[in-house]
């Protein structure tokens, strides 16, 4: 396959509300090591990734530096930017996509809360993304998912076979993404409920996004209960 320079913005300018605990989730550690960095590790180790850029917290750039980068082997060559995040996760991406100054062809969007994430899964999300132009992780539903008004009361019950959990990475190709969150600033006022990026690229450049199976491991550490589970995935993995 044709060789790409491919950027990740990796997400970690979140407040963690869900979460709670004395400093941001993505501080809190996980098996002895702060959440953001297992992804970190992960995508500075992936040979599909040529270039990294970090979302954090305005006025937290020291302390990542002193407390996570210098402790991750490889950081100094692939981390070519730390950013400030926004008030949204849509305007963090958007702050993190504005800051790549270097040549990419593909870039990889992903959560500092997903500590599981998978070469494996990096390198098919590249495939997959080459051949549709973009590829977002997910899984399968394995729940009967149900459609309801405010009152609880149902709408409908979609088939199945048809309902993903959307994860990330999420993939598009630069010029797609950079459109996209184009056109979302010229009318935010349309990107009220976005909570991801396949949602921006639908919503604002008009193109349908792939899916892309990814593992059921891959989660997102939201609240305490996802941190334990995490743990115990961790611990039989190594
Ligand atoms: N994120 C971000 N900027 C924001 C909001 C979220 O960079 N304004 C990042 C988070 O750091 C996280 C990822 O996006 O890695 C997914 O968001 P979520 O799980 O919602 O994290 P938080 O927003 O930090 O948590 P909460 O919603 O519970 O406050
Ligand atoms: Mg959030």
């Amino acid at each position: 396959m044709e060789e790409t320079r491919n950027t990740c913005i990796l997400l970690a300018a979140g407040k963690g509300q869900r979460l709670g605990g004395p400093v941001p989730k993505q501080y809190q550690l996980l098996s002895g090591k702060p959440l953001m960095a297992w992804s970190l590790t992960a995508f500075v180790k992936s040979p599909a990734i040529s270039d990294i850029v970090l979302v954090i917290p305005e006025g937290d750039g020291d302390y990542v530096r002193e407390s996570i980068l210098t402790k991750i082997p490889g950081v100094a060559e692939k981390v070519r930017a730390l950013v400030p995040g926004g008030a949204e996760r849509y305007l963090s991406v958007g702050n993190g996509l504005s800051s790549i100054t270097w040549p990419c062809d593909y870039v990889f969007v992903h959560d500092g809360a997903r500590p599981m994430i998978q070469e494996e899964t990096i390198e098919r999300l590249l495939a997959d993304a080459k051949t549709y132009g973009s590829a977002i992780a997910g899984v399968r539903s394995k729940d009967t998912v149900r459609i309801t008004d405010e009152d609880g009361c149902g709408i409908s019950t979609p088939d199945r076979r048809n309902v993903w959990i959307v994860q990330t990475p999420q993939v598009f190709r630069k010029d797609l993404l950079d459109r996209a969150y184009e056109k979302l600033r010229e009318e935010p006022e349309r990107a009220k409920s976005i909570t991801d990026d396949g949602m921006v690229v639908e919503t604002f450049a008009g193109v349908s996004v792939h899916m892309c199976e990814a593992s059921y491991d891959n989660l997102k550490v939201t609240t305490p209960d996802d941190l334990a589970a995490a743990q115990v995935l961790l611990s039989h993995r190594h």
